[in-house]
């Protein structure tokens, strides 16, 4: 199996290579090029698997993501390129060019070359304010961020390569992911932050407020699902985006279980304008009972559980990179 991922250097990506040669057969494992703007420098990628190789891919550029595609002639892409909420909003020209204009480069050169499958990644961001909680799959998009507004129409663009028999595109709605890797330019990331700086430096001031509720889901279970909805049969999805529920604490509960495993840490509220109007928007939880349905998706991850499977991570990485106490 041929696979190859954009936005690889990006949060997501290595943990979902791990994840993809981790559940192939020993006996035949994937060839996976990895795509990002800039390939992460060698340090980084000397430990890929077997298998792994990176190549340079601006998804704007058309031409070159025609050509690259066409080289590679994947089996099955992981469309992962984007440009994040908070960033988007201070920059939504490049988040429209490279989530918009970069998204549409990708399906026509994946139709042009005859990839069979894409996964496409989606987000909470797709949803504006005033909906039901839980959020359901199917409800008005209203989104107030580029982001969002390029997301919902990634999802719509999916649909309709899938209707049109050019490329079989299927693709999740993703909480917020968090992870021992450092994201950019999420409004999600104060989660994240909470744990990294809390095992850093010992404090963390976060850009939301205390009551801050949103889907947030551990990177493990969000690599999982993007393997099994590559993997679903066809005729089992009766959807092309599915809502992934994960859990959703308070920031300040996020705050308690990162406490209980770093005892003493600091965590203190100081609200940024920009991310917080974003955070509001969102839902505070969504239903994801089409994915269990139609394909089987449980999360195994509560926030506790991810507490302490990634703390000791965190401790882990730090401990290589030299970076504790920093
Ligand atoms: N984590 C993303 C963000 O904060 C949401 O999908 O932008």
């Amino acid at each position: 199996m041929r696979i190859l991922l954009t936005g690889a250097g990006g949060q997501i990506g290595r943990d979902l290579i791990a994840e993809l040669v981790r559940r192939a057969p020993a006996a035949d494992p994937p060839t996976i090029v990895a795509t990002d703007l800039r390939p992460p420098p060698a340090a980084v990628t000397a430990d890929d698997p077997p298998g792994v190789s990176w190549r340079g891919l601006d998804v704007v550029d058309e031409a070159a993501t025609r050509a690259l595609i066409a080289d590679v002639r994947p089996d099955l892409v992981f469309h992962l390129a984007a440009i994040l909420s908070a960033k988007g909003e201070t920059e939504p020209q490049l988040a429209y060019a490279v989530n918009q204009t970069g998204t549409w480069n990708v399906l026509e050169a994946c139709r042009a070359t005859g990839v069979p499958r894409l996964v496409f990644t989606s987000s909470i961001a797709v949803y504006g304010p005033g909906l039901p909680d839980p959020t359901p799959d199917d409800v008005p998009l209203h989104p107030t961020t580029m982001y969002g507004a390029t997301k919902a129409a990634g999802e719509l663009l999916c649909e309709y390569y899938t209707r049109r028999g050019w490329v079989d595109c299927r693709g999740v709605r993703f909480p917020g992911l968090i992870s021992a890797g450092l994201p950019g330019g999420g409004s999600s990331d104060y989660a994240l932050f909470m744990y990294v700086d809390g095992v850093r430096r010992g404090a963390y001031e976060a850009f939301c407020r205390a009551d801050t509720r949103i889907p947030l889901m551990y990177m493990p279970d969000g690599v999982r699902a993007l393997a099994e909805i590559a993997e679903a049969p066809r005729d089992r999805l009766r959807r092309c985006i599915y809502n992934l529920a994960g859990f959703s604490p308070r920031a300040d509960e996020i705050a308690a279980s990162v406490g209980r495993a770093v005892p003493g840490v600091a965590i203190t509220y100081a609200p940024e304008p920009l991310r917080q109007a974003i955070l509001d928007s969102w839902p505070s939880a969504l239903d994801d009972r089409a994915a269990a349905t139609d394909w089987g998706w449980r999360a195994r991850f509560d926030l506790d559980a991810m507490t302490d499977d990634l703390v000791p991570r965190i401790r882990a990485l730090l401990a290589r990179t030299g970076a504790a106490g920093a």
